[in-house]
């Protein structure tokens, strides 16, 4: 699951399973054990939700989209005041270096980030860094506050 904008349901633009639930719900009749998703498929940077939300995660997505800034931008579009937004990205170091290799030799081309770039990025879009924390061996968490500049 690559976008979950969650508040009392979530959604997710890249969901890879789409209809999933409902696929689910024929094939048994018990519940399912992940909590009420509704998958949308769209592109991250562009789809309109109509709504917006308190919580909003980003999970390997801003690596692989050609303007991972709109994407920042069409988050913060769907974000209630305040809302939160946690980003897990892959550093500029070595071992993203390798990641990135790995990804290329696949045909992907993707984006490795440094964490005052993401900041400066998210800073423009109305998102505020609150944390940030490395995790081995090449990511980065980070979590931001919506606000209006
Ligand atoms: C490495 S996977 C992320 C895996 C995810 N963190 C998980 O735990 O399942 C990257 C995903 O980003 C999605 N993606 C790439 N470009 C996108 C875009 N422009 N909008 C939405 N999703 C996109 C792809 O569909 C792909 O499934």
């Amino acid at each position: 699951m690559f976008w979950i904008w969650a508040a009392d349901r979530a959604f997710s633009p890249a969901f890879s399973w789409p209809g999933g639930r409902r696929a689910w719900s024929r094939s048994t009749s018990r519940k399912p054990w992940w909590p009420p998703v509704e998958g949308v498929v769209g592109d991250a940077a562009t789809i309109a939700l109509g709504r917006t939300f308190t919580h909003l995660l980003s999970a390997g997505l801003l690596e692989f989209v050609p303007d991972p800034a709109e994407v920042l931008v069409n988050a913060r579009r769907h974000a209630d005041p305040g809302a939160r937004l946690v980003i897990l990205y892959p550093r500029h170091n070595l071992a993203g270096r390798g990641y990135r290799r790995y990804h290329r030799r696949h045909g992907f081309a993707i984006h490795l980030f440094r964490p005052a770039a993401i900041e400066a990025m998210a800073g423009t879009a109305g998102w505020r860094c609150l944390d940030s924390h490395p995790v081995a061996p090449f990511s980065c968490v980070a979590t931001f506050e919506a606000y209006s500049p």
